[in-house]
């Protein structure tokens, strides 16, 4: 295991070496089944296994100085408390929520209270496959999706979701003087 991670229930990795108090944090979901990725329906899912995958995340991360949490769960209930969880702990969420993107109203809920900015990912392209797998229940609650890039479109989110958590910051600190200059003239 590369220096800084570590390792507790399930399948849980935590990149902090450098961590800083103003980094972003960003948790990292997989859903059921993509502990199998690597050896799971190789010609859909390709051949690299999560393991890999984390760490070509958390190379990515390394480079934006973003802290990431990455976790897989085949239990819906998990995915709900790790989603929950992140609210006071993290900045955004990346997910790919897997076979309960299709069936999870307890995933899209939890999303849509803690209100963290969301990427849903997806390996595949859902909407080129079966019908069931066309509706996601998470879009409706996510900022953006990616879906039929393969083990990129995780690359993908992760740089898209730091771009737009920077730029909420950035807006956020502009507009606080302003409000504070107001207030010192007695305007507001
Ligand atoms: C998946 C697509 C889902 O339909 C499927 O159930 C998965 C993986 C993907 O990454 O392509 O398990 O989310």
């Amino acid at each position: 295991m590369p220096p800084g991670w570590t390792l507790s229930r399930g399948i849980v990795r935590t990149y902090s070496v450098g961590e800083h108090k103003d980094m972003l944090r960003i948790r990292v979901l997989h859903g059921p089944n993509l502990n199998l990725l690597g050896t799971r329906e190789q010609s859909i899912y390709g051949s690299l296994s999560l393991d890999a995958l984390d760490s070509a995340i958390t190379k990515l991360a390394k480079e934006l100085a973003v802290k990431v949490d990455l976790r897989q769960s085949n239990s819906e209930g998990e995915l709900v408390t790790w989603i929950q969880e992140a609210r006071t702990r993290y900045d955004g969420i990346i997910i790919n929520p897997a076979a309960y993107t299709h069936t999870s109203v307890a995933i899209r809920d939890a999303i849509a209270a803690v209100g963290l900015p969301t990427v849903e990912v997806h390996l595949s392209n859902i909407h080129q496959r079966e019908e069931f797998r066309h509706r996601s229940y998470v879009a409706g609650v996510a900022i953006g999706q990616i879906a039929g890039l393969g083990p990129t479109g995780y690359l993908l989110a992760l740089r898209g979701l730091h771009d737009h958590l920077t730029a909420s910051r950035r807006r956020k600190k502009t507009a606080a003087p302003a409000t504070s200059r107001r207030t010192a003239k007695g305007t507001r």
